[in-house]
C-alpha cells in the first residue's frame, strides 16, 4: 500500500486522520494514529498560537512519527450591523432556554491566522494543511522552504487547480459526504456538493500533485475504492470521531453511534458556513431564519456560547454534531490504532482478492 504520498511523508499507510477543530483531535489521538502508521492531524483552526505550540509539543512527546497541523484560511465578511443584531436577538431565545443570560454583543471572531501559521512554521511539523481558501503566497513558500508538506482542501476541480497553481504539495479532495465544514472557497463551488466518488478521479485527472480523498471513507473498502479512483491517501474524520482517544463530547459520540445515514444534513445555521452534521432541534428551528444568517465566522462566534452551554448540559439538540454520511459504519469503544489496523487489513484482503492473489473471503 505504498503510494506517492506515503513515500513522501515516510508513513506506513495511506491513512490520514482528519484534522477536526474544536476538541476531537487531542494530542493523544494525533499521536496514536501516527504511531499506528497513519498520519495524525491536529485541527488547530480555533486554537491560539500558544495553544498550538503547546499541543504540538505534547504530540511530539507522544510520537516521533510525522503528523500534520490544520488551519482555517480567514475570511472577512461585511455584514450589516442590524442583520447581526437581529440574529443575536433571536439566539437569545436559546440562551434563555439553556439558562444563560441574553447577550447583545459580538464575541471575538477568530484567531490571528498569520501567528497561528508562524507557530506551525516554528514547530516544523511534517504537514501543514488548510481549508476554506488559499493562504498568502509567503506562508506557503515559507512552509515549503522548511520542508513542510503543504496540503489544501478542494471541493471542485477548479479549486484543486487554484491550489495547485498556489504551489501545494497535495490536494485534499473533499466530497459532499464529508462531516464538518465544507472547504469550498470559490463562488462556483458554493452549491456544487460533488460526492467523493465523482470528485476524486476528476481532480486526479487535472492536478499533478497527490490527491487525498475525503468524505464518507470509514474502512478498508473506502480506502481501496479511493486508491482505485486515483487517490494517494484517504482522510477519515467521522471514523476517528468516536474512538477512545477522540476529545469529542460523549453525547456527540453516542449520537453518531445511534444515527443512520439519512440523519445528517448540510447546514449553515451554526456557523454561517455549510457544514454536515446530525439533524438537531436547533437546525430544524433555525429554518425559519434561512436567508438571514450572518456569514462565517460571525454566526460561528454568535452561536459559540450556546453550543458550549449545551455541551456542558449534555444537551445534543443545541450542539453542532458534525458527522459524515458514512455514520452507520462508525464504531463504539474502539481505539485509533484499531481503526488504522482494521482499515489496512481489510484493504489488504480486498486488494489481494481483486488482484487474484488470494480468493478466500
Ligand atoms: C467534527 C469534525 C470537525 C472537522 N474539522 C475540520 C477542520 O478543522 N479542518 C478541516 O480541514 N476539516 C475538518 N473537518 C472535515 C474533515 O477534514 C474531513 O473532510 C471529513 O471528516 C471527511 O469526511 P468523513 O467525516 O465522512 O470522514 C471536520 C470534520 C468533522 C467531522
Amino acid at each position: 500500500m505504498k503510494t506517492e504520498l506515503t513515500r513522501r511523508l515516510g508513513i506506513q499507510y495511506p491513512i490520514v486522520q482528519a484534522p477536526m477543530a474544536g476538541g476531537p483531535t487531542t494530542p493523544e489521538l494525533v499521536a496514536a494514529v501516527s504511531n499506528a502508521g497513519g498520519l495524525g492531524s491536529l485541527g488547530a483552526g480555533y486554537m491560539s498560537p500558544d495553544q498550538i505550540r503547546a499541543a504540538i509539543r505534547e504530540i511530539k512527546q507522544r510520537t516521533d512519527r510525522p503528523f500534520g497541523v490544520n488551519l482555517f484560511v480567514p475570511e472577512q465578511p461585511h455584514m450589516p450591523e442590524d442583520v447581526i443584531a437581529d440574529m443575536n436577538n433571536h439566539l437569545n431565545t436559546y440562551r434563555v432556554k439553556l439558562g444563560m443570560a441574553p447577550r447583545s454583543t459580538v464575541p471575538a471572531l477568530s484567531e490571528p491566522f498569520e501567528e497561528q501559521a508562524q507557530a506551525v512554521l516554528e514547530e516544523k511539523t511534517a504537514v501543514f494543511s488548510f481549508t476554506f481558501g488559499i493562504p498568502p503566497q509567503d506562508i506557503i513558500r515559507s512552509m515549503k522552504r522548511q520542508g513542510i508538506v503543504v496540503a489544501g482542501t478542494a471541493t471542485t476541480v477548479d479549486e484543486a487547480l487554484a491550489l495547485a497553481d498556489a504551489g501545494v504539495d497535495a490536494v485534499i479532495a473533499q466530497g459532499s459526504e464529508a462531516g464538518g465544514h465544507r472547504g469550498s472557497f470559490l463562488p462556483s463551488a458554493a452549491d456544487a456538493r460533488i460526492g467523493t466518488m465523482a470528485l476524486v478521479p476528476q481532480i486526479a485527472d487535472h492536478v499533478q500533485v497527490p490527491v487525498i480523498a475525503s468524505g464518507g471513507i470509514m474502512d478498508g473498502r473506502g480506502l481501496v475504492a479511493c486508491l482505485a479512483l486515483g487517490a494517494s491517501a484517504v482522510q477519515m474524520g467521522t471514523a476517528f470521531l468516536t474512538c477512545r482517544e477522540s476529545g469529542a463530547p460523549a453525547v456527540h459520540k453516542r449520537k453518531i453511534i445511534a444515527s443512520k445515514e439519512n440523519e445528517t444534513e448540510v447546514t449553515t445555521f451554526y456557523s454561517g458556513k455549510a457544514a454536515r452534521g446530525i439533524l438537531t432541534d436547533f437546525m430544524k428551528d433555525m429554518r425559519h431564519y434561512e436567508g438571514t444568517i450572518p456569514a462565517y465566522p460571525i454566526q460561528n462566534a454568535l452561536t459559540r456560547d450556546i453550543r458550549q452551554a449545551a455541551s456542558k448540559l449534555h444537551n445534543p439538540e443545541y450542539m453542532s454534531l458534525w458527522a459524515g454520511q458514512g455514520i452507520r459504519l462508525a464504531q463504539d469503544q474502539v481505539t485509533a490504532a484499531e481503526i488504522v489496523k482494521q482499515t489496512v487489513e481489510q484493504a489488504d484482503r480486498l486488494i489481494r482478492r481483486y488482484s487474484g492473489l488470494r480468493s478466500e473471503d
